[in-house]
């Protein structure tokens, strides 16, 4: 293999071969430095250019997969269902979507991530919850799959070590966007977890990697495609990322929304996109109707089985389980909490995704560096969202702060952000579904 003929070729907008994608890629990982830093940083930049074919993508997924170990999931006894954001604001459906997937008889092992930037961790969330564990063994998450049938942990083992490496890297060449290394990242880590069915929430809009529907479908349709050509039942939806979806922005205010949401019947925005994810993985998984898989869905959330089979998770994780019967008595509380009142009535015609994730993040709930540490307690709660009228006065948020100083100043950025107008068109939340 000669790596600068290889960077030429794609230069040049010709295609790789496997071969060649493998060759290259472990000459990059291997001791040797048979491919130097800057001959990846080159390869990836082409590619972004020049673009991937859909053979590219499958053999760069492969290649990544084949990199580190893999879950084997295939003791378990019922169907196994992952799932996974392309991150955003407000977006806690992990911590809805596995309960209720395991109340209605699915295993779901899903190994979560930490949020960077203004999007949320699921990691991070879990962790507000106190005495929360993240870190399992792979024999205590095939236990407790089986017992409760849902674990949320970080990754064990060596999974995907190249993707590590590649995503380090694109991240500081700007190589990050690309659909087909978006595509081969995420899905070498989905099919190193082993599950048989897998369902994507692929996000657009001002808060989410991909800024419109088109290229959010672009993305769903190729992991859709990969996840299928591998044997896995793969779905996705396109959803809304242009305003928050749910009303806590924080780490343990997410958690707090999560146990609200599932203690009442499923309505509103952030409920819906939950119960869309958990029907479509079900009826994938199971090949029961659609309809059929919603009805049981709600049966196992209005009946309290999928906060108790959450409330079994936490517990069996080291968290404090009285977090599902009192959640905002058990999380962690700010200093200073602080209401944003509205300087007009209207109706709220704007409420940015991305600016109420960095006001959040501002405030300590995120992180700007993978090192840096999180509060859990500290973030925005949401009152109002698009669509709804206010009244001068009334609150549009609460804040919850370290400090005085610094929950004034998120409140006056709070009230620039939230523009009030006389009409306010609610977009659609889930706007495609790719099969
Ligand atoms: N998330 C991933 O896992 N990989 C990417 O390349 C981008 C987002």
């Amino acid at each position: 293999m000669n790596p600068v003929e290889l960077i030429t070729r794609k230069r040049d907008g010709g295609e790789l071969a496997l071969e060649e994608l493998r060759a290259f890629v472990s000459g990059y990982l291997a001791e040797d430095g048979s491919v130097m830093e800057g001959q990846m940083g080159a390869f990836l930049m082409a590619g972004v250019l020049k673009g991937f074919t859909l053979a590219e993508a499958r053999a760069l997924t492969t290649v990544l997969l084949e990199s580190g170990d893999r879950l084997d999931l295939s003791d378990l006894r019922g169907p196994t269902i992952d799932k996974h954001s392309t991150g955003g604001v407000g977006d806690g459906t992990t911590l809805v979507v596995a309960p209720l997937l395991a109340a209605a008889g699915a295993q779901v092992v899903k190994l979560s991530g930490r949020g960077l930037g203004h999007t949320g961790g699921t990691l991070d969330k879990l962790e507000a919850i106190p005495g929360f564990s993240v870190q399992l063994s792979g024999e205590a998450i095939m236990a407790q799959a089986e017992a409760i049938g849902c674990v949320v942990a970080a990754q064990t083992g060596d999974l995907v070590p190249a993707d590590k490496a590649l995503y380090a890297l694109r991240d500081v060449t700007a190589t990050v966007e690309s659909t087909a290394l978006i595509a081969s990242s995420v899905m070498s880590k989905k099919l190193a977890s082993g599950a048989g069915t897998i369902v994507l929430d692929v996000k657009a809009g001002d808060g989410a990697f991909m800024g419109t529907v088109e290229d959010a479908s672009a993305l769903a349709e190729l992991c859709v495609a990969i996840g299928n050509d591998a044997g896995r039942r793969t779905r996705a939806l396109v959803t809304d990322m242009n305003t928050p979806l749910g009303s806590g922005i924080g780490n343990g205010l997410e958690v707090i929304e999560v146990v609200e949401t599932l203690r009442t019947a499923p309505e509103g925005r952030f409920a819906e996109v939950c119960l869309a994810l958990a029907t479509t993985g079900l009826a994938a998984a199971t090949g029961i109707d659609p309809a059929d898989a919603r009805d049981r869905l709600v049966g196992v959330w209005e009946s309290g089985a999928a906060l108790e089979t959450l409330q079994r998770m936490i517990e069996a994780q080291g968290g404090d389980p009285a977090v599902c019967d009192r959640p905002r008595e058990v999380m962690p509380v700010a200093p200073v909490v602080l209401d944003v009142p509205s300087p007009t009535s209207g109706l709220v015609a704007r409420l940015p995704a991305k600016a109420v994730g960095l006001l959040s993040m501002s405030l300590g709930a995120g992180r700007q560096h993978a090192n840096d540490d999180v509060d859990p307690a500290v973030g925005v709660e949401l009152l109002v969202q698009e669509g709804d009228a206010v009244e001068a006065g009334q609150p549009l948020a609460t804040i919850h702060a370290r400090t005085d100083d610094a929950a004034a100043a998120a409140a006056a950025r709070l009230t620039e952000l939230v523009q009030l107008g006389e009409d306010a068109a609610v977009p659609p939340t889930i706007l495609r579904t790719i099969e």
